[in-house]
């Protein structure tokens, strides 16, 4: 028996119909940004302005996938991944961001959806990962609540065009970014420092998913978090009003309005705004039943009371505020963890503490682990990259997952993010999270020793399922 044989029968066997994945989004990988009626979006107008990403980097070629599907699907075929996690870009479907559907924008998803299931691969659609139409970024963005009323009608006209195509469904991929990076810190588009308005902004998020739940009535269907876990720096009083806010505004702002129907009174208690936003029948529709719920784990914070310190867990790359609104004054120390090339420090176990808490502060909702990975630089080596820092990572995470279920976690599928290098957001190309290397100049995809890993892990599982499912 190979110790990779050893270590499936052992730590890493799954439960048969595990989804085993991999994901990206749109402006990250797809390039192609003025074809086929492809309207602009928030990061078009965030990365041609100065000073916004690292080295001026922008997605108009990103990796090409909107050329390259075909080639890239085989590449997931190859790997023997179960499920593809991918989202749609908004300002494909709706050019202006409401009215006009854009045919051939609905086209692109459906021959990447029909490729996909060629090749018995379960495609997870998420609906938003932060490409709003520029359109509706001049009418207010999200701080303005048609924003979500205008995203309820695309989740709809996508979902009437591809339902028979999609596995499963997702609203908003991670609303915490998209409200307090775009417009309270400005470190994402649209690069907005307004922090009332970033909550004004999270609550449409919020709204929107359940608003869109609501207009697709889809088969299957999951909202999706990041999650992370937070530890006090000490037990001092200071210390744990610090992780319970922070623990407020990225976990259970979320968490307590999409799965219980409120929000935590003591996190509208930190804020620096009356919640007058919230209108009569809100809370109900972001409560909307749901199939799943997608959690996005990374790492762990350790924070403290005391000021002065840095204002987030790593160093953003371009000049940006803090998205703590109402909680500004808290500090992110160092936990004394590896870290990744991102700065983030590496904690399996919170992925662990996450996942149990989850299943026993919530009402029962089967999980996947919607992204995990890790940046790391890369070195190309005769043709192949040796990256045995994110194997390690990633096993790492899939030990917690199974140690998660055997803890009786309804977890049901893992998506390494991400398949490929692509447009790391403010960093531009300077991060690699992909299990497959990119040449970001000639478009090369290279399988990386963490990909044939994953690819033996998944083979192994997949070994023991009953053919037909
Ligand atoms: C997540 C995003 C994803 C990627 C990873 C590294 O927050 O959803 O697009 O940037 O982080």
């Amino acid at each position: 028996m190979t110790t990779q044989e050893e270590q499936t029968r052992s730590g890493l066997r799954f439960p048969a119909g595990f989804a085993w994945g991999a994901a990206t989004s749109a402006y990250q990988i797809e390039g192609a940004v003025a074809e086929d009626g492809r309207g602009t979006s928030i990061w078009d107008t965030f990365t041609k302005t100065p000073g916004k990403v690292l080295n001026g980097h922008h997605a108009d070629v990103a990796i090409d996938h909107y050329h390259r599907y075909r080639e890239d699907v085989a590449i997931m075929a190859e790997l023997g991944l179960s499920a593809y996690r991918f989202s749609v870009s908004w300002p494909r479907i709706q050019p202006d961001g409401s009215g006009r559907i854009n045919q051939k924008g609905l086209d692109f998803y459906r021959r990447l959806c029909d490729e996909l299931r060629e090749h018995a691969i379960d495609p997870w659609l998420t609906l938003y990962h932060w490409d709003l139409p520029q359109a509706l970024e001049d009418e207010g963005g999200w701080p303005n609540r048609d924003t979500a009323y205008r995203f309820a009608e695309y989740a709809a006209a996508v979902h009437d065009a591809l339902q028979d195509y999609v596995h499963t469904w997702s609203t908003v991929n991670e609303p915490w970014c998209a409200a307090f990076l775009g417009y309270a810190s400005g470190e994402h588009a649209p690069g907005r420092r307004e922090p009332e308005n970033a909550i004004r902004g999270a609550h449409h998020l919020n709204l929107a998913h359940g608003l869109s739940v609501q207009a697709m009535n889809a088969r299957r269907v999951g909202g999706c978090v990041n999650l992370y876990a937070v530890t006090p720096e000490t037990d001092s009083e200071r210390d744990l009003d610090a992780a319970r806010r922070i623990d407020g505004l990225q976990n259970r702002f979320f968490l307590d309005a999409m799965l219980l129907g409120r929000y935590p009174e003591d996190v509208l208690a930190d804020l620096p705004v009356e919640p007058d936003f919230i209108q009569p029948g809100d809370m109900k529709t972001i409560n909307a039943p749901l199939d799943v719920l997608l959690v996005n784990y990374y790492s762990r914070f350790t924070v403290s009371g005391a000021p002065g310190g840095k204002q987030s867990a790593a160093a953003a790359p371009t000049d940006s505020g803090s998205p703590w609104v109402g909680s500004e004054h808290v500090s992110f120390v160092n936990g004394g963890r590896p870290v990744t090339a991102m700065g983030w420090e590496i904690d399996e176990g919170g992925l662990v503490e996450i996942l149990t808490r989850v299943a026993r502060d919530y009402p029962p909702i089967p999980m996947v682990v919607s992204e995990n990975g890790a940046a790391f630089d890369d070195v190309l080596d005769d043709g192949r990259v040796h990256d045995r820092e994110r194997q390690a990572y990633v096993e790492a995470h899939l030990g917690a997952c199974k140690e998660a279920i055997d803890a009786g976690v309804p977890l049901e599928g893992y998506f390494a993010w991400s398949l490929m290098d692509n447009f790391e957001w403010a960093w531009g190309y300077g991060k690699r999270f992909g299990i497959v290397r990119v040449d970001f100049e000639t478009q090369e995809r290279v399988l990386k020793d963490s990909a044939h890993w994953y690819s033996e892990i998944i083979r192994q599982n997949r070994r023991h399922e009953p053919t037909d499912s």
